[in-house]
């Protein structure tokens, strides 16, 4: 029997599943994780920890519970855990890849449409009691179909949007490290393009990298004033891939039109500048909040823990 701390109540049968291994759980509260009474009042006793990315796996927390063995967190993201310091402790590292990649891609898909056919200002608009009737240039928007996109990072997610994409008739193009082989890049109608002349190029511009050193702050002034006028960006990777403040700029006195975000830097604050823009569709981190992949990404986790207490190898090791 181990003890496993779980930073907040999961989809049915994730937490079941542990207590049928006989191992005994210690459920976080919602909104503390890591953070909270529940975790400090056992740490030393934790063999596993079952993460969100909203906890800081860093490594003095580590330090706090000195017999755990495995941090298993739920998310394909993995930047709010010290890989670094995990290593230096012998503790392994697990993530959920694969099972949010639609999910993603579909809420992704979802932004990129709302804020270019303007959905959300419509809905505000007719609540506010606004709406008087057709009009041939009321809240006129950006076409989709024919336009350019322009994937940053393009694995599993990226690739799943660019199938949208192509579904919509759009132009796509990509830009990461790695070129793709040429089979994939022809079956995703795909062209490989620099970060810069990709940003320069692109009708939208959407990210789908992790956030590294590399990624941090990618989105920089210089890249946001590279874009086209009348440009999108839509964001469901990461706040900090992107200059907040020089995108509510950006998005005030132009060039870009619109943008679409579901994440931030320092979450669950948003920028007050972002919210007080017309032109920005908000959404609080739900890329992957479909029911289906949240029992999938939570069962996922709990068997990445199941396997390094039985001693074997996780089917999910990032460190
Ligand atoms: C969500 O942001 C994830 O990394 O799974």
């Amino acid at each position: 029997m181990a003890r496993v701390f779980v930073s907040a109540p999961l989809p049915a049968g994730a937490i079941e599943a542990l207590a049928a291994a006989e191992h005994e759980v210690v459920v976080g509260v919602a909104g503390e994780g890591v953070h909270g009474e529940a975790f400090s009042g056992g740490a030393a006793m934790f063999d596993a920890l079952v993460t969100l990315l909203t906890d800081d796996v860093d490594a003095a927390l580590l330090a706090r519970a000195p017999n755990v063995k495995v941090v298993a967190n739920v998310a394909v993201g993995f930047d709010n855990v010290d890989l670094e310091a995990a290593r230096a402790r012998g503790v392994i590292v697990t993530n959920t890849p694969g099972v949010l990649t639609e999910a993603t891609a579909d809420l992704a898909f979802a932004m990129l449409l709302a804020a270019a056919r303007r959905v959300v200002e419509g809905d505000r608009m007719i609540r506010a009691g606004d709406f008087v009737g057709w009009a041939p240039t009321l809240l006129v928007g950006k076409a989709v179909h024919g336009a350019s996109l322009g994937i940053v990072g393009m694995g599993r997610i990226g690739q799943a949007v660019a199938r949208r994409a192509r579904g919509f008739g759009m132009h796509v193009a990509y830009a990461q490290t790695h070129r793709l082989s040429e089979p994939l890049e022809r079956a995703l109608g795909a062209t490989w393009l620099g970060v810069d002349e990709l940003f320069a190029t692109s009708d939208f511009v959407s990210l789908h990298c992790p956030l590294t050193p590399e990624t941090r702050g990618l989105v920089s002034r210089a890249r946001l004033a590279s874009m086209r006028k009348g440009s999108i960006l839509v964001n469901t990777a990461r706040g900090g891939c992107v200059d907040e403040a020089a995108l509510a700029e950006a998005l005030d006195r132009g060039p870009l039109a619109a943008a679409a975000l579901d994440v931030f830097a320092d979450e669950p604050i948003v920028s007050p500048r972002l919210i007080a823009l017309p032109n920005v569709v908000l959404t609080p981190h739900i890329g992957s909040a479909d029911a289906p992949t949240r029992r999938a990404m939570a069962s996922m986790a709990v068997e990445n823990v199941l396997a390094v207490l039985a001693g074997k190898e996780p089917l999910n090791r990032v460190a």
